[in-house]
């Protein structure tokens, strides 16, 4: 789908569908057809309520009036949802291209969010239905954002981060007999091939064993399907200080000998969304050339049951010499993210942030609305939480202590995956991440119930919903103002 700014009014433009937003309180834009559209409002048939949509014909075009509340009201959060109900619509009425006409008076921010929404909703997953079928279905080809200013940058760099959040949806929604670890290292060899400024280097699964990683191998051992190490460099500021993202990719995860029960196994094919963040996240930053310095480092494996899968009490070496004993094999993403950790920080990050599909806890505690944030670092939450304000990729604290810390020791190794309660689990997970992090400034999102299965205005269907994607450029570019307020400390 092709997205550009102009500033001929959308009257002027090929567009065969007008898409006007209306404030409770204010007339509808000067430049557009504005009477039938007072008819309609006075009549009560359309309104400026958000949610509200409504449609007329005028000047051999559609128009459609989409309500966005009161003006003091309106948010980021509410031009997305605008935004998608437009594009439900348009595809609805079977157009082609739409054009929409920027409020007066709203900041840059708005018009990001504005083409978000419309690309976002224009997401479908049609890779295996067949191409009769789809052709039938309809789809926008192009999105215009008419504004008498010019918001050409902020136009095209909004599509970059939306477009690369539908990427992570496409990831996400492929099977895992397609999407394996191989393949998901094939794409990252594709990703970097397309882009200049970005470097993939990925190890197969003897080099993750040999090079000491026992928790990473672990998990990996019970699949037929070979495990990838991927991590990807961008050096945008060469002397930056270094951020390393660092991604969970299970394409598939049973459980193993701790099975999983058998109804919703299916949706375990989204265990790898953390990893396919990072993946999109590295590649976007080098399509806006960010001036940061990253690293993505994404652990991909299967968790299956095999005669070579490990047994609960198993005792392994992580990459860092901390011995642990796997006690419950569907715990298996700490047992990856612990060794990327590791290797993050002997690579020389100075911060590190990473995102998990990691405990059904994290569900039960926040649902769709926030994804869990634990850090060993205030500057570094305040960074997180900035960057879920500003992208409306939420996220909210939850505290780590010594006492969730005891919680994950060993009885016959010096930690367990397997915490004796089912208390706490989203947090003595991230302790157990802690664990490896040691001191270096490090956050954890938890992206279990963000991930996927959301329905909003904006993501529509159910499937993956690319969280994280804007989230983790958002904290890149923040990034090296808040290492450097670490070093001045
Ligand atoms: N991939 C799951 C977590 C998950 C659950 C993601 C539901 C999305 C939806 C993870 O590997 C897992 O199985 N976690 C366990 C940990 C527990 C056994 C300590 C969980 O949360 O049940
Ligand atoms: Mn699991
Ligand atoms: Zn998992």
């Amino acid at each position: 789908m092709e997205v550009r700014a102009t500033n001929a009014a959308p009257l002027e433009t090929i567009a065969d569908t007008i898409v006007v937003g209306a404030f409770v309180g204010e007339p509808v834009a000067h430049d557009l057809p504005g009477e039938p559209f007072e008819l309609l409002l006075r009549s009560g048939e359309a309104g400026q309520e958000t949610g509200r949509v409504a449609l007329i014909h005028a000047e051999g075009r559609r128009c459609v009036l989409v309500g966005l509340g009161r003006r003091e009201e309106f948010t980021a959060q509410r031009a997305r949802d605008a935004a998608g109900l437009s594009v439900a619509k348009a595809i609805e009425l079977r157009a082609q291209a739409i054009c929409w006409e920027v409020p007066h008076h709203v900041d840059e921010t708005i018009v990001a969010a504005l083409v978000e929404g419309c690309v976002l909703r224009s997401y479908r997953f049609d890779r295996y239905k067949r191409a009769s079928d789809t052709a039938r279905s309809p789809q926008l080809s192009s999105v215009v954002m008419s504004a008498h200013h010019d918001i050409e940058a902020i136009v095209e760099r909004a599509a970059v981060l939306a477009t690369a959040q539908n990427r992570v949806r496409d990831l996400g929604n492929r099977p895992a007999n397609d999407l394996t670890p191989a393949a998901l290292a094939e794409y990252a060899h594709e990703l970097a091939g397309e882009r200049a400024g970005l470097e993939v280097i990925v190890m197969d699964e003897d080099m993750i064993r040999d090079t000491g990683m026992g928790g990473f191998a672990a998990v990996a051992q019970g699949s037929d399907q070979p495990a990838r190490l991927i991590r990807l460099d961008y050096n945008g500021t060469p002397d930056g200080p270094l951020l390393a993202l660092v991604g969970k990719a299970v394409t598939f995860d049973t459980g193993g000998l701790w099975l999983k029960p058998k109804n919703d196994m299916h949706t375990m094919k989204f265990d790898m969304l953390g990893g396919a963040a990072v993946l999109e996240a590295m590649a976007t930053l080098s399509d806006l050339q960010a001036p940061v310095r990253a690293m993505g480092v994404i652990g991909a494996t299967e968790n299956m049951i095999s005669g070579g899968a490990t047994r609960p009490g198993d005792i392994v070496t992580a990459l860092d010499g901390t011995t642990i004993e796997i006690n419950n094999t569907d715990a298996e993403g700490r047992l990856v993210l612990g060794d990327l950790i590791t290797y993050s920080r002997r690579t020389g990050a100075a911060g590190i942030v990473d995102i998990a599909t990691l405990t059904g806890g994290v569900v039960i505690a926040l649902g769709s609305v926030y994804a869990g944030l634990m850090s060993n670092d205030d500057g570094m939450a305040a960074l997180m939480q900035r960057a879920g304000q500003h992208t409306g990729e939420l996220v909210w604290r939850l505290p780590l202590h010594e006492a969730y810390a005891e919680m994950i020791k060993g009885r016959y190794a010096q930690i367990t995956n397997l915490t004796e309660r089912r208390e706490a689990q989203p947090i003595t997970a991230a302790e157990f991440l802690h664990h490896f992090a040691g001191d270096v400034p490090w956050a954890h999102v938890d992206i279990a119930g963000t991930g996927d299965n959301v329905r909003s205005a904006v993501i529509a269907d159910k499937g993956a919903t690319g969280f994280g994607l804007r989230l983790l450029v958002e904290a890149a570019l923040g990034w090296p103002r808040v290492a450097a307020a670490m070093q001045a400390v």
